[in-house]
């Protein structure tokens, strides 16, 4: 099968999706899922940055729509599900992306607002979400979950706080879960744990020097690139896979089977 074919006649919704050429992994997923073949419907939470990966999914022949909403909201998350399947009549992929880091603080310095932003985004969205997606794939006999989540759920983020951990490894047992109960319908429903990522956020937050550092610490001595993340979520995503489900799959060029030498890593990354 002709790598454009592999999503042949599938939608795809992509939370946090925008930003194009700028965006992280969620646009990738975009660009990698419209080269493959699907319609791709774009969220993200303003017109621009959705109308940034729409016009880059336009230009190489992909048929995409933007639509600007909130995870975090019930409402507008609900209405992410239904404005895809008015628009494209179905909905075969959810990747729920979209994620936030939160404020880095020590747990004893955590205000209620911080802990629960990152749970609202990270946990609660892909909730929402798939709650209001599960009756279309059921009714399809066909759907595919895919949750991004991160290293961190199966080990310690160094880089952010506590709250994002915790909302990363929910959203594991969440993956897990929901695998159980919707994979007789048809339904994958599995989860990614990128480790560090160079996407053009963490690229204009960080110096040359401490991606050296960090890049120290992974076996592949590197970061991954938006696309390699971008690529797992392909294969989940084609009907080939359908047999996958409840798993998490680490991107992470071997960090998660390093030995636990937490006082050596934390030298390497400087923490
Ligand atoms: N970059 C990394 O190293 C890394 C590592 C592990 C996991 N992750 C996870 O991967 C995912 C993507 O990360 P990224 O580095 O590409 O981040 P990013 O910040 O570049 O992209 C996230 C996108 O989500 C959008 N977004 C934020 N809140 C939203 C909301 N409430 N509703 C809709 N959209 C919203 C943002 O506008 C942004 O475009 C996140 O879930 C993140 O936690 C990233």
């Amino acid at each position: 099968m002709a790598e454009s074919e592999r999503l042949a006649g599938m939608v795809a919704l992509v939370t946090g999706g925008g930003r194009g050429a700028d965006g992280g992994m969620g646009a990738a997923i975009c660009r990698v899922f419209g080269q493959a073949g699907a319609r791709v419907a774009v969220n993200d939470v303003t017109a621009e940055a959705t109308e940034a990966t729409v016009r880059q999914l336009e230009a190489m022949g992909a048929e995409a729509i933007g639509l600007v909403g909130d995870v975090s909201n019930r409402q507008s998350a609900e209405s992410l599900v239904a404005r895809t399947v008015e628009r494209f009549g179905r909905i075969d992929i959810l990747v729920n992306n979209a994620g936030i880091g939160g404020r880095r603080a020590p747990v004893v310095e955590l205000r209620d607002e911080d802990w629960e932003a990152v749970l609202a985004v990270n946990l609660h969205g892909p909730f929402f979400l798939a709650r209001a997606a599960i009756p279309h794939m059921r009714q399809q006999r066909f759907g595919r979950i895919i949750n991004i989540a991160s290293l961190a759920a199966l080990r310690v983020s160094l880089l952010g706080g506590a709250q994002y951990t915790a909302s990363k490894e929910a959203l594991w047992g969440f993956t897990r879960h929901l695998a159980v109960e919707v994979t007789q319908h048809g339904i994958t429903v599995n989860a990614i744990m990128p480790g560090y990522t160079l996407t053009p956020l963490v690229m204009a937050h960080t110096s040359p020097e401490a991606r050296d550092r960090i890049a120290q610490g992974i076996p592949s001595l590197r970061g991954a690139t938006p696309e390699e993340i971008a690529y797992v979520a392909l294969f989940l995503a084609s009907r080939e896979a359908g047999q996958v489900s409840g798993v998490a799959i680490p991107v992470d060029g071997a960090v998660s089977v390093l030995p636990g030498d937490i006082t050596k890593r934390r030298q390497i990354l400087g923490g």
